[in-house]
């Protein structure tokens, strides 16, 4: 399949793994990106420059196919240092950036005089629309359904999508809530040229993260995420577990006098001991809707070529037949 976003990214078909805390290391953007799609090791996952400029050496070892590094502008306790973080990219010859959060804008120069591709992920059309015009070359347009952080105007993808097809001239991707190949055929009816998936990925063989972590996707419904850190927005949309209720017990209590060091211990550190040690409980950790369309742990192989052939046997057969005489 072509689109605008398989040319953008010289890529084989038009579905992307965004960045994710923890997940997102070598091992899972080497099998996206050798699958054809387009994978991104999390930049801040690497606690300095150097460790980035490691990781991104490892997966040039297990991929010759393009791939990327996200960099994450959250409000943090502390903040990186970017400026370092961008140089172990450029030195790295990475050519795409998936940016998240805060606006890029700052490290746009620095990054377009390198040659860098950015893709901005944002939940907003109005956000698209300044990553277009600071020069972004996409967009990835994360609604409502996403795990991880929604942000706070709650759109879904159903109208989120065709929204950003009529203000954008950039092209985007559709992200949040996605798995299936009949969601990619619905992406591009509604405007996206591709599918950016978060949480589907984290439930493949591949991906580096505990197998408790693996099983409690399969498990979980559609029912059962939920939307933490709304009074001081920043929403993140987490699994639902014992540290998630916690968190939404002290946000009722608290009520607009909750302040982020109220959840400091379910929300801060907890990455690596979710992912890496497999303790679920031990905080609040992003996951989307979409975990209730998560029933098995293919490789990613298997994973992106189903989606692919799904997709093109539903445009080909399904929807080719409804429209001929
Ligand atoms: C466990 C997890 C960690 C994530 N960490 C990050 C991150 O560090 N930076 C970022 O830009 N997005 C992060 N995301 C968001 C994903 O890149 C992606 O936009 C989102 O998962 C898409 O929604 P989906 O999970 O419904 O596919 C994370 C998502 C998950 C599930």
């Amino acid at each position: 399949m072509k689109t605008q976003i398989t040319e953008l990214f010289n890529i084989e078909h038009p579905i992307i793994q965004g960045g994710m805390h923890y997940v997102g290391f070598a091992e899972l953007a080497a099998a996206v990106s050798n699958a054809g799609g387009l994978g991104f090791i999390t930049g801040l996952t690497q606690q300095t420059p150097k460790n980035l400029a490691e990781e991104i050496a490892r997966c040039h070892d297990m991929t010759d196919r393009p791939f990327g590094v996200n960099l994450t502008f959250l409000p943090a306790f502390t903040d990186p240092p970017y400026a370092e973080y961008i140089d172990a990219i450029i030195e790295g010859n990475i050519k795409i950036v998936e940016t998240a959060g805060r606006s890029p804008e700052t490290w746009m120069p620095k990054m377009k005089g390198a040659g860098i591709k950015v893709i901005h992920k944002c939940t907003s059309v109005r956000h698209a629309l300044k990553a277009q015009k600071i020069g972004c070359d996409a967009v990835s347009v994360d609604g409502f359904e996403c795990g991880g952080h929604p942000g706070e105007d709650d759109i879904p993808n159903m109208v989120l999508l065709p929204r950003a097809a009529q203000e954008l001239s950039v092209p985007f991707v559709a992200s949040g809530g996605i798995a299936t190949g009949s969601q990619l055929v619905a992406a591009l009816a509604l405007g996206a040229d591709g599918i950016n998936m978060g949480t589907r990925f984290i439930a493949t063989e591949e991906a580096p993260v505990h197998d408790n972590v693996k099983d409690a996707l399969v498990n979980a419904s559609e029912l059962d995420t939920r939307l933490i850190m709304r009074g001081i927005r920043n929403t993140e949309r987490v699994l639902a577990n014992s540290a998630a209720q916690r968190i939404l017990n002290k946000e009722k209590t608290l009520g607009d006098a909750l302040k982020i060091e109220d959840i400091f211990d379910e929300v801060a550190g907890v990455y690596a001991k979710v992912m890496i040690d497999g303790d679920l409980e031990v905080g609040a950790w992003s996951c989307g809707m979409v975990t209730g369309l998560i029933d098995d742990i293919p490789s990613v192989e298997v994973l992106i070529s189903g989606i692919m052939r799904d997709a093109e046997a539903i445009i080909e057969e399904r929807l080719a037949g409804l429209v001929k005489s």
